[in-house]
């Protein structure tokens, strides 16, 4: 382990949660805690909760729970140690001095990549602007895709020469190795040798920038025909292309109201150039909900402007579902007479796009006028076809406002009755809601049988037992009193007692920590449990706490609960003779409740 318990309670006791948090989640009062909606699900209606005295987060909804290095490990996709590093950082807190090395699989830090980064950036930018080395690519930036040396310049573009050891040797200078190179993408590693070459050759460069400045990856172009045309950083300890924007450096200054998403880097280039410093591009991906909640960290609106052909107006219809599903208000631009942005601004100029970008439309317009296009509305069976799947699209707005809205305008568009088509919408909204229903009764069932817990898989086994010791475990996490009271004795329980294997070290973990100088401190939990687990170990707890009955009575008849399964399970794989004194023992209690009764 990186770091010593003793410096990962200090990190998380410098680190504010509501400050933390409250960067990722807009964060409302509610009582003691805060309240917001979870950034690790799509929802609508709030159902994550910040506890700012324990310093937990949890989610109802998804179950996502833990500290405030849960939180950073799920939001940044890291593991605990560049957690507590990430959070060490942001508190100006030094890093004790062997954990600097250390990170992750590769060995490399963040930190190092980015210096790494910044540095072939630099490299990048002098070899485009030297007038041998760079003169292809700055032909090709200037005279094919007619950028001004300024845009070159705002953006950081350059170019990566046609070598396979320029980058590598400049960096062996600078002290950086073939192990850093290679781990940082920025070379590759040559099968027959094992040594680092260069991985960008002979292509035009775009630095990807993080919103706080970093340089966290490359895109590589090819200046003809070849392939792959554009070449992009895997991802390093600094990078996840799942998570990136580009130009969201720029575009998140520009204070606009809106954002403009389009596919690719020149769209985003030529967009910048015209004046449109709002426009971002996912990085060579579909967008995902990652993407999507960090434009609702920025924005309000985003106006799509995909390739105009069919792929891109599919490719829109999937972007637009994402981005709805966190509330955002999402607009399709349809461009006609060019492939893309890049293109539609050369030929028609700025202007004309800010006209179309105005006209943007809303998700059901651009979706019901695909529809119409592909049918002839004079012919019967097309007319049918078309209205199907006009309602099956209205079925999929929750508001009943937004269905009467789309409802009139169909009616209009169809030439058939609001009626017709109100009934035709309901009855697939039954449907539909019916097909939910029997989706959600199997998932309760199978959640019942604990058949799916991927957390812990053992309560199947024994789902009485299972339950019992979270009842155990959430009063232990909330009481120190029966803490105390397992600790000396007093309460004979011993992991031996538990029938799950989870929970098992569960309850080891939070004894052994009773028992330390420090005692319990959740962050540590950290150490030994996945993010998930942890999410599983918060729910325990406030599984129990929503609960009034917590007395000694209810802990002690979970204990019995377990000691009994416990029993039951050593005789079932025991001799003949234990299982005969065992049902003897269980006849004798039976008859001295009697006796008692009576
Ligand atoms: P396009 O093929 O639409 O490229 O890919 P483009 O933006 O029009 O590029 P130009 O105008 O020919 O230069 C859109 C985006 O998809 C990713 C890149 O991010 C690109 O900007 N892409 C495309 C790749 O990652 N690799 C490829 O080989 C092609
Ligand atoms: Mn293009």
């Amino acid at each position: 382990m990186r770091f010593s318990e003793n410096f990962i309670q200090e990190v998380v006791d410098r680190t504010d949660i509501e400050e933390l948090i409250g960067r990722y989640v807009e964060l409302k009062r509610s009582g003691a805690n805060l309240v917001g909606r979870c950034p690790f699900h799509s929802e609508k209606t709030p159902s994550f909760s910040v506890s700012p005295t324990k310093k937990m987060f949890f989610c109802f909804g998804c179950h996502a729970g833990g500290t405030v290095i849960t939180f950073v490990q799920k939001a940044e996709n890291l593991d605990f140690p560049d957690a507590v590093e990430y959070l060490a950082n942001r508190a100006g807190l030094p890093l004790p001095k062997e954990s600097e090395q250390n990170y992750g699989n590769t060995g490399v830090s963040r930190k190092r990549v980015l210096e790494m980064n910044l540095e072939a950036a630099k490299f990048f930018r002098a070899c485009l602007f030297d007038s041998q080395l760079g003169a292809e690519g700055m032909k090709y930036f200037h005279e094919d895709r007619g950028l001004s040396v300024a845009t070159v310049k705002h953006f950081g573009l350059g170019f990566a020469p046609n070598s396979f050891n320029l980058l590598t040797d400049h960096m062996h200078r600078l002290g950086y190795t073939d192990e850093e190179l290679i781990a940082a993408c920025l070379c590759g590693k040559s099968q027959k040798t094992g040594r680092a070459y260069d991985y960008f050759r002979n292509r035009v460069m775009f630095p990807i920038i993080d919103p706080s400045g970093n340089v966290v990856a490359f895109g590589g172009r090819v200046m003809d025909d070849s392939k792959p045309k554009y070449l992009n950083s895997a991802d390093t300890p600094a990078f996840k292309k799942s998570k990136q924007l580009f130009a969201l450096n720029f575009a998140k200054n520009c204070c606009a109201e809106k954002m403009i998403l389009c596919e690719g880097y020149m769209d985003v280039i030529a967009l910048h150039a015209a004046g449109f410093e709002y426009a971002v591009a996912t990085l060579g991906t579909a967008i995902t909900p990652e993407h999507a909640r960090i434009f609702s960290k920025y924005t309000q609106k985003v106006i799509i402007s995909y390739d105009s052909d069919d792929a891109g107006q599919n490719a829109a219809n999937k972007a637009m579902k994402i981005l709805g599903e966190v509330g955002m208000d999402v607009r399709v631009l349809k461009l006609s007479g060019a492939k893309d942005p890049d293109e539609y601004i050369k030929q028609f100029g700025a202007e004309k796009f800010r006209q179309v970008l105005e006209q943007s439309k809303t998700g059901f317009d651009h979706k019901s006028e695909r529809i119409l296009s592909k049918y002839d509305l004079s012919v019967g069976s097309d007319k049918i076809k078309a209205s199907g799947e006009i309602c099956a699209l209205i079925a999929e707005y929750w508001s009943a406002v937004e269905r009467e809205v789309y409802l009139s305008q169909a009616s209009t568009l169809l030439g058939l009755p609001v009626e017709v088509l109100k009934n035709s919408v309901e009855q697939i909204r039954r449907k539909q809601a019916r097909a939910y229903e029997a989706k959600q009764s199997r998932e309760a069932q199978a959640s019942v049988k604990n058949f799916g817990d991927r957390i812990n898989p053992d309560a199947a086994k024994d789902p009485r037992a299972a339950s019992a010791e979270e009842t155990v475990l959430g009063l232990l996490l909330i009481f120190e009193e029966y803490r105390n009271s397992v600790d000396s004795g007093e309460t004979e329980l011993t992991e031996v007692d538990f029938v799950t294997d989870f929970h098992r070290r569960v309850f080891a973990a939070i004894m052994r920590m009773h028992r330390s100088e420090g005692g319990l401190r959740h962050e540590l939990f950290g150490m030994e449990f996945s993010p998930d687990e942890m999410g599983r170990i918060e729910k325990t707890e406030v599984a129990r706490q929503q609960l009034s009955k917590n007395g000694p009575e209810v802990f002690r008849s979970a204990v019995r609960v377990l000691k009994d399964a416990r029993k039951q399970e050593s005789v079932k794989s025991g001799s003949l003779d234990e299982r005969i004194a065992y049902l003897r023992e269980k006849q004798a209690k039976l008859h001295k409740g009697k006796a008692d009764q009576k």
